[in-house]
C-alpha cells in the first residue's frame, strides 16, 4: 500500500503502537510532555547525526526536537522502526536516552529517536505523513 490511515484517537499520552507501511514497522508515539521537554532540551552539538531525516523537511534540516515532528504535533512521533545500523527493530521505552535500544548491538535513541549512543549512524528515519483527521496519520 501507497498510503496507509492509522486511527490514533486511542494512544493515550505515554502509549506507542506499531503500524505497518511498506513492510516496515513504524513507530507512532504519543510523547509525553516531559518526553518532548526532554527533547527540545538537547544540545544540537551532542548529536551523533545533526540532520532530521524527516521526508517531510528539506534533506539538510537540522535535528531539533520541532523537525522530528510535524509542526503544531510535536505530541506525536512517527517513525520508521528500524535501526539505522543494520536493520533491527529497537525496543520502546528503553535505554539511557528515555527513548529507544536496539538490543542487536547497543544503539541508543532519544525521545525524539536522535541516535545517542552506538553504532547506528543516523537518527530514526520519519517517513512522509499528514494528519488526514486531528486522530489519523496518513503515512506515505
Ligand atoms: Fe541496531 Fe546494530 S542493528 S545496533
Amino acid at each position: 500500500l501507497a498510503q496507509v490511515d492509522v486511527d490514533v484517537s486511542q494512544v493515550a499520552e505515554g502509549q506507542s503502537i506499531t503500524a505497518k507501511w511498506r513492510g516496515k514497522p513504524i513507530f507512532i508515539r504519543h510523547r509525553t510532555a516531559q518526553e518532548v521537554e526532554e527533547g527540545k532540551n538537547v544540545d544540537l552539538g551532542a548529536l551523533k547525526d545533526p540532520v532530521a531525516r524527516n521526508a517531510n523537511l528539506p534533506a539538510d534540516a537540522q535535528a531539533t526536537d520541532a523537525n522530528r515532528a510535524a509542526p503544531g504535533q510535536e505530541q506525536w512521533l512517527v517513525m520508521v522502526g528500524v535501526c539505522t545500523h543494520l536493520g533491527c527493530v529497537p525496543l520502546g521505552q528503553s535505554g539511557d536516552y528515555d527513548g529507544w535500544y536496539c538490543p542487536c548491538h547497543g544503539s541508543a535513541y532519544d525521545t525524539a529517536g536522535r541516535i545517542r549512543q552506538g553504532p547506528a549512524p543516523e537518527n530514526m528515519a520519519v517517513p512522509l505523513y499528514t494528519f488526514a483527521t486531528p486522530t489519523t496519520i496518513r503515512i506515505g
